[in-house]
């Protein structure tokens, strides 16, 4: 993190200084194929785990066509600027079907997606395990402030002054379109108990037909540690450490991969406003998640 960086507000939410207003309003015009497949989330809930599940499935669990180059080249980071020019102006000349990654609120989402074309992945995560995840993220990517103490980051987190906002929003947001045809909602949690299942339900999803040897290849090649120790999905020296927004020497980002290490940062105190404040928000919604 670097105490320098500043983020701005796109209609009203804060955002890093790459995804410039221009780009962002072009955003919400940009054209949807119908096979386009794209994996939403707010940062830190299991955003490469599902790139990996996605791309996994796409090559019929077949890592010699998986691994040759990193990940985010077969998944690419719709929205980010890492470069030159965002990749999504890029996308118009790549191959279907599209596999992409992206952050947006869907507020600021391409509106062909709420029209029903392309499909979305969406994420979710319980909110503190993703704040100690989203905490000790924030030391290693250098586009984001390090926080001054955890208290501080919790403060920030709760008012949505972190980049992409307010977690609330984002996934309530998406959890209101939980019930289109072309969005899946999954946990995080869901995931860790059940790999197999929800991989089956991605690919059914996607309408990829899959043999159970393939969904086996896919659940074994998705797991952390496999992740973890592969170049193509760690991240050590993938693009954006290149580019310098991974600094690998204060971090890894593929870091415990478990449910329930808020344990290990919350105070008592922490905990129950915590889970106050956002019973408030998601009770009325039916939105509920596991915490261990
Ligand atoms: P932790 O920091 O709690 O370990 P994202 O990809 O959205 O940035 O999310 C990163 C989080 O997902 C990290 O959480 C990371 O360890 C976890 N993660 C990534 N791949 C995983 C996998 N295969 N199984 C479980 N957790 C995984």
């Amino acid at each position: 993190g670097d105490d320098r960086v500043q983020y701005y507000r796109y209609k009203g939410i804060p955002l890093p200084s790459h995804l410039v207003p221009e780009d962002m309003d072009a955003i919400q015009d940009f054209a949807v194929r119908d096979d386009d497949v794209f994996i939403v989330t707010y940062p830190k809930s299991g955003t490469a785990w599902l790139q990996r599940i996605v791309s996994l499935l796409r090559f019929g669990g077949d890592v010699s066509k998986t691994d040759l180059k990193e990940q985010d080249k077969l998944v690419p980071y719709f929205e980010q600027k890492c470069g030159d020019s965002a990749t999504f102006r890029e996308l118009p000349e790549a191959p279907s079907p599209r596999l992409l990654k992206s952050h947006l609120n869907f507020s600021h989402a391409p509106v062909q997606l709420a029209q029903g074309k392309g499909k979305v992945i969406y994420v979710a995560r319980n909110p503190k395990d993703l704040a100690v995840s989203y905490y000790h993220f924030h030391f290693m990517v250098t586009t984001l402030k390090n926080p001054t103490s955890w208290e501080q980051f919790l403060q920030d987190f709760i008012n949505g002054e972190v980049s992409r906002g307010a977690w609330h929003d984002h996934v309530l947001g998406w959890w209101e379109q939980k019930d289109s045809p072309n969005v899946l909602f999954l946990r995080y949690e869901d995931l860790q108990k059940n790999t197999r299942k929800q991989v089956g339900k991605v690919a059914e999803f996607l309408q990829w037909p899959v043999t159970p040897e393939v969904i086996d290849k896919v659940v074994e090649q998705s797991k952390f540690q496999k992740m973890a120790t592969n170049p193509a999905t760690n991240k050590v020296e993938g693009k954006e450490a290149k580019a310098g927004i991974f600094d690998s020497s204060k971090g890894t980002f593929l870091r415990k991969g478990i449910v329930g290490d808020w344990k290990s940062h919350f105070s008592d105190e922490q905990s129950q406003w915590f889970d106050t404040f956002y019973q408030e928000k998601l009770g009325p919604t039916g939105l509920q998640f596991d915490f261990e």
